[in-house]
């Protein structure tokens, strides 16, 4: 059975880079999707013309019926797939002009309940033994959120995805009525991707008796839009760990950094000992 592999924001940036390598190490089919079909179906040309064969499929993460459209379309052809990563995401920089609601509003949107829904979706099409990875960031440690009630729940072996929805929501409520900075810090952009990780250990638990691994990784500070092009690591090195983790990783519930080490979620600040940034 051919192998089938799926990209999530993958039109530039990291998502692109890492469509590219598995064209050329994943052996099978490769899904670049992308929200808007003309960047999807341009990125896809330029790799065809370096003589890689991508497929493309338009998916809009936050959009329902975009989801649906995908999924009916790998149930019909493919059956199963073996590799889901999800890279979509978002951030709004520090100078943003957009009101703190929207920023809440949509990086959790994008980063986090989008990714859950979609993921969700696609499950009974995730192959035995398939693997999911999620693209995080060091802004999705646990030591970013200052609360440690809200940690010690979100570290809660027995978390479910339904308590974990239920944090977000509070996290949510707490911005409406001004309270959420104490508990869970002034960036939305680290609530989702804290959120990410705590679902990407759910899934793992969930799924672990079916041979599936779900992982998560920090790809470092890249040189892509989101950035507005600083970083220290290009979209091409930056997705040498993250295909490393997808096509190689024995173990599932892992949140690797870009450099390949293994991080301890709720242990101390990894940004420190390892990027010697601190
Ligand atoms: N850049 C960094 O330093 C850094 C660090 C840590 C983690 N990350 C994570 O790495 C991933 C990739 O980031 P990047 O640096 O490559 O950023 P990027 O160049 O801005 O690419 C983001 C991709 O996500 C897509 N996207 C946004 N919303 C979407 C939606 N609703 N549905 C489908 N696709 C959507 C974008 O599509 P459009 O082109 O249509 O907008 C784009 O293809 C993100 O998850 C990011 O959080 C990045």
């Amino acid at each position: 059975m051919e192998k089938v592999a799926v990209v999530t924001g993958a039109n530039k940036g990291l998502g692109y880079e890492l469509v590219k390598g598995l064209c050329e190490r994943f052996f099978g089919r490769v899904y670049l999707t992308s929200r808007d079909e003309k960047r999807g179906t341009e990125a896809c040309e330029k790799l065809k013309n370096e003589g890689l064969s991508p497929e493309y499929h338009q998916l809009d993460i936050t959009n329902s019926e975009s989801i649906k459209r995908f999924v009916y379309f790998i149930q019909n052809k493919h059956g199963l797939i073996d590799l889901l990563i999800n890279n979509a995401g978002i951030l709004f920089l520090k100078d943003a002009q957009e009101p703190k609601s929207e920023q809440v509003d949509n990086t959790l949107l994008v980063n986090f309940d989008s990714v859950v829904s979609f993921t969700e979706l696609m499950l009974p099409y995730i192959k035995e033994d398939g693997i999911i990875l999620n693209i995080s960031s060091s802004s999705g440690h646990l030591s970013r959120i200052p609360s440690d009630e809200i940690k010690k729940k979100l570290a809660n072996p027995g978390l479910t995805l339904a308590e974990l929805d239920e944090l977000v929501q509070d996290y949510k409520d707490a911005v409406k009525n001004g309270s959420d900075e104490e508990m869970w810090g002034s960036s939305p952009y680290v609530v989702s991707k804290v959120a990410l990780n705590a679902y990407t250990f759910i899934l793992n638990r969930r799924l672990s008796d079916k041979g599936i691994r779900a992982n998560c990784v920090h790809p470092g500070y890249v040189k892509s839009d989101m950035t507005k092009g600083l970083g220290t690591i290009t979209p091409e090195d930056a997705a040498k760990v993250p295909l490393e983790v997808a096509l190689e990783a024995e173990d599932g519930g892992l949140y690797v950094w870009h450099d390949g080490t293994r991080v301890q979620w709720d242990g101390p600040d990894p940004r420190g000992y390892i990027d010697n940034i601190l």
